[in-house]
């Protein structure tokens, strides 16, 4: 019988952890294509690490897996649209591009620009 903390160490593989430090060195699988059938197909809510994600396809086809929380004001944005090569929040309208660019926040209408902002 393991102890609980090396219970918890081989276990928890949220961000932070050291066992979620290592899974994220690895490709894993997230959801199936066929759940993103076509273009600009309905998103799909997922958990994985511990984390929750919102996986959708873009209205060109590339595919996108994104922190579900809008990094504003943590509105879902599994509630957002696809637009523009990302996904906009419904709340403030600030767009994330698909996680080529991950965590690029390319408008954010309610605010003035500052150095991460792209375009
Ligand atoms: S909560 Fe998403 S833009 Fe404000």
């Amino acid at each position: 019988m393991l102890r609980p903390e090396i219970n918890d160490l081989l276990t928890q593989t949220g961000p932070k952890t050291p066992m979620g430090e290592l899974f994220r060195q690895y490709w894993m699988p997230a959801c199936l294509a066929e759940e993103l059938p076509e273009d600009g197909s309905p998103p799909v809510r997922l958990k994985l690490l511990s984390e929750r994600l919102v996986a959708f396809r873009d209205s060109y086809g590339n595919y996108g897996l994104i922190d579900e929380f809008c990094a504003h004001r943590g509105v879902s944005l599994w509630f957002g649209r696809n637009e523009e090569g990302g996904r906009r929040c419904p709340y403030h309208g600030w767009s994330t591009t698909r996680p080529a660019s991950a965590s690029t926040c390319r408008r954010r209408p309610t605010t003035r620009a500052s150095p991460r902002t792209s375009s």
